[in-house]
């Protein structure tokens, strides 16, 4: 799915060139895709500008050739724990090595996009900004860090380096004046109804089921929705859900605060009224850290601001709390508008799908896990997964786009034996690996590591994977029920005590799949993995940290986690 186009295949011969212009290669690392649309965008647009530039994705990009770069603009985003995208992993590790050359004839600079709901916001970007600067290249215009709502910002970097860029050529002179920046191209590349946040479609919502026991200690629902024609999901793809605030959550901000809710605001050039932004469009359950800062500032309440000064107590604070509980807590004598202005856009939530539509078809099935957990300051609920628990009826519509992942697919060759580890509510996606291969009619070669507190209560879609088993489609199944014992255990702990034949099944050309919890289960599930390997095929822990290298660059390592 890389892109990667030279000038010559421009066709626009109204843009004046300059024959001895050297090259500004726009490179691009990107999960989702976000980066290499935004990096196509740039592309086209500097080829209508007349500039040489080249678009390469970071998975296509020979590192060594950076020697000879003279002007690069980098676009990555990040992952998780600040991690690079799969794409980037190779051109990330060789930029950070010792292989990595001196750069002093390059102009270079970087936009990072991320998440700042995350403690490593814009890692992997300031990483590649900080190095390219220590091997001696020159930045163009400042890194350019941007939240989930990047447009704007992405924008004003593009036209901001392009024209730098421009200004640092020896005929600049000539050349800078072709820079005018044409609005419709932001939107060069259209997303399809269905398969963006921007375009999103109503889906029915056909039935909402509670899969865990009356006494587990969690609640988790299995949501089937029907989509309409023609949108197409694969195994392994997400669903973004759209939900709105709870209106008892508003009411309860708008009293904290003092505010009526019929006060007109502004947002992004509509004038809505103050009750509907918080509604719909603002976010109230997920704090972030650069909101936060700016509500210590207006509310000047010094208690916030010594409390987020330090990293570790601003996660802790964050962690625990939801916007309400912080005007509560921390109330402050705010406008409207002033109110709207410091916080963030609300965001879609993306779940893993449950379902194929080798066997579904038109439907959609997932699996969710309701986020509801009291507090001294209140209830703290999750915004999308109450939203599809509690809030919606059969027969109401959901505002619902298919996040295809690209870094999470089954193997295209049906042979390849599937290890698939997912714990808890990570086991949406193996559903679906298992659904395609029983529209398929294949059998065997796929073995399911699956946990849960307790057996009775959260053995999550019991009977189906029972009947997989007879029929032959499953063909081993491990369980790590962590509470029914004194002692915990836990998915990991079983795939050590199979160390042997998981080793078998690598030496097979197995894959192995990982979805679930990030934060801890999938880094323990990574060192189990480490262990096995350099056990089994007794090597060091170097050997095995390249040998679980190559099974990951050889897609036969694979994660969904969050
Ligand atoms: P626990 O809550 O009993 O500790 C799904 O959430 C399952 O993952 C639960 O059984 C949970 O166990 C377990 N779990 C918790 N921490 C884990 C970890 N670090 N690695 C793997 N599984 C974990």
């Amino acid at each position: 799915t890389t892109y990667a186009e030279a000038t010559t295949a421009n066709t626009d011969t109204s843009a004046p060139t300059t024959a001895a212009q050297p090259t500004l290669t726009i490179l691009y690392g990107s999960q989702t895709g976000n980066c290499k649309a935004l990096a196509q965008t740039l592309f086209q647009q500097t080829q209508q500008q007349g500039v040489t530039s080249e678009l390469v994705s970071m998975a296509e990009f020979n590192p060594r050739k950076l020697k000879d770069e003279q002007g690069l603009l980098v676009l990555v985003s990040t992952h998780g724990e600040g991690d690079p995208p799969d794409d980037a992993i190779g051109f990330y590790k060789f930029l950070n090595s010792k292989r990595a050359p001196q750069l002093s004839q390059l102009k270079y600079s970087v936009l990072a996009l991320g998440d700042s709901s995350y403690e490593h916001f814009c890692q992997t970007g300031k990483d590649i900004d900080e190095r390219l600067e220590q091997l001696g290249a020159k930045r163009l215009a400042p890194r350019q860090d941007c939240d989930l709502d990047y447009e704007g910002e992405a924008e004003q970097w593009q036209q901001n380096t392009v024209k730098q860029w421009l200004e640092s050529l020896p005929n600049a002179s000539s050349t800078a004046q072709v820079v005018s920046i044409n609005p419709s191209l932001s939107n060069a590349v259209q997303t399809e109804q269905g398969y963006s946040a921007k375009a999103p479609v109503e889906a029915e919502v056909l039935s909402v089921q509670s899969i865990t026991g009356r006494d587990s200690i969690k609640d988790i629902y299995h949501i089937e929705l029907a989509l309409p024609e023609g949108i197409r999901y694969q195994e392994g793809d997400s669903l973004g859900v759209w939900a709105d605030n709870r209106a008892d959550t508003v009411s309860s901000v708008l009293e904290a605060l003092s505010l009526d809710g019929d006060e007109p605001v502004q947002l992004k050039g509509a004038t809505l009224s103050l009750r509907e932004a918080l509604t719909k469009r603002l976010e109230l359950t997920l704090i972030t850290p650069p909101q936060l800062q700016k509500w210590a500032q207006l509310s000047a309440a010094t208690e916030l601001t010594v409390r987020i000064a330090e990293k570790q107590h601003l996660r802790a604070y964050i962690a625990q709390r939801d916007w309400l509980q912080v005007f509560r807590e921390f109330p402050a004598s705010v406008t409207a508008q002033q109110l709207v202005d410091s916080l963030r856009a609300l965001s879609p939530r993306l779940y893993s799908i449950a379902s194929s539509q080798q066997l579904v078809e038109e439907e959609v099935h997932l699996t969710v896990a309701q986020v509801k957990r009291d507090n001294r300051l209140g209830t703290h609920y999750g915004l999308a997964s109450n939203y599809l628990a509690d809030r919606i009826e059969e027969g109401q519509t959901v505002s619902v786009f298919v996040e295809s992942n690209s870094h999470f697919k089954p193997s295209s060759d049906a042979q390849t034996p599937l290890i698939m580890i997912g714990p808890g509510t990570g086991i949406a996606p193996f559903r679906s690996f298992m659904q395609a291969r029983e529209a398929q009619g294949l059998k065997g070669n796929t073995w399911l590591f699956f946990g849960n507190p307790n057996f009775e209560q959260d053995f999550l879609y019991q009977t189906e994977w029972q009947s997989y088993l007879k029929q032959g489609v499953l063909e081993k199944i491990d369980l790590a029920f962590s509470r029914d014992q004194v002692e915990k255990v836990y998915v990991q702990d079983r795939l050590l005590q199979q160390a042997p034949a998981v080793w078998q099944w690598l030496q097979q050309g197995a894959a192995i799949y990982v979805c679930g919890d990030a934060e801890r289960m999938a880094k323990d599930v990574e060192k189990a993995l480490l262990t096995l390997i350099a056990q089994q095929g007794q090597m060091t822990h170097q050997q095995a940290q390249d040998y679980l290298e190559s099974l990951r660059s050889n897609h036969r390592y694979q994660k969904d986690v969050y």
